[in-house]
């Protein structure tokens, strides 16, 4: 993964600059890399700020030829990968929390965004966008962001090569892909629930039909959220944005 290798300086997206790469026919593995993106974004329509210089926003191209439900486990396997790289370079005690955000102590760093093109019930393509706040300083996060996000730098105390943790990345990536291929869910499943930060812990959902509060027990072989609701009921969540410890 990680070739060929497109490094642009400003772009709106590098998820709509991959798309179009894509469109023209590029190999799995094709990674396209901005300095700065001037419209981010990221989960449920809301902006990425993605400043000059200090994060890393990427988009990897996946045809993974699978059917369409498969797109959540690749987005866990991403943040597995991205964990694993970003605990291995940094030092720093990075969790996941559901589906595929990147937290330590709570605030975030990471965050993942698959846009997944489909047809004939088949995944003909995934872009898989992954942006990281690598060295922003606590003055380069915008006020209303400081209580909810951070960055690699302030959390190990060090300023850290871009392209090293790119680098490791693509190599989690390639090994987890690998083995997803070949076993299947179950063990990509057990890598995230022990990195996880969600599971074991009292989480918030807003549904449809209103908040819904519980214990988060687990994944099931989706990929989904197991969850024991307030009235001991189980439930089975299969997107959405989830609050922990409340
Ligand atoms: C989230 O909401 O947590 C997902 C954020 C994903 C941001 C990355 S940065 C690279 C790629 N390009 C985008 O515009 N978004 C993703």
């Amino acid at each position: 993964f990680g070739q060929p290798l497109y490094v642009l300086e400003v772009v709106k997206t590098t998820q709509e600059e991959l798309r179009k790469l894509a469109e023209q026919g590029a190999s799995e593995g094709t990674l396209v890399i901005a300095e700065e993106q001037t419209l981010g974004r990221g989960r449920h329509g809301r902006k990425w700020y993605s400043p000059a210089g200090q994060g890393i926003w990427m988009s990897l191209l996946l045809r993974p030829g699978q059917p369409i439900v498969f797109a959540a486990q690749l987005t866990l396997l991403t943040a597995v990968a991205v964990c694993r790289a970003m605990r291995k370079v940094s030092g720093a005690d990075v969790g996941i929390k559901w589906p595929n955000d990147l937290l330590v102590q709570g605030k975030k760093l990471c965050g993942i965004l698959v846009e997944s093109i489909s047809e004939d019930e088949l995944l003909k393509y995934c872009i898989v966008g992954i942006g990281i706040d690598v060295n922003l300083q606590q003055e380069d996060i915008p006020e209303e962001l400081r209580s909810v996000a951070t960055s690699l730098r302030i959390e190990s105390g060090a300023r850290q090569d871009r392209a090293k943790l790119i680098a490791e990345i693509m190599h989690e990536l390639e090994q987890l892909y690998d083995l997803y291929k070949q076993e299947g869910f179950a063990p990509i499943s057990h890598l995230w629930e022990a990195l996880s930060v969600t599971i074991g812990q009292r989480v918030k959902i807003r549904t449809p039909e209103g908040e819904l509060g519980g214990l988060a027990t687990g994944l099931d072989s989706t990929g989904a959220l197991l969850m024991t609701d307030d009235h001991g009921k189980a439930r089975t969540i299969f997107s959405g944005e989830i609050q922990l410890g409340r």
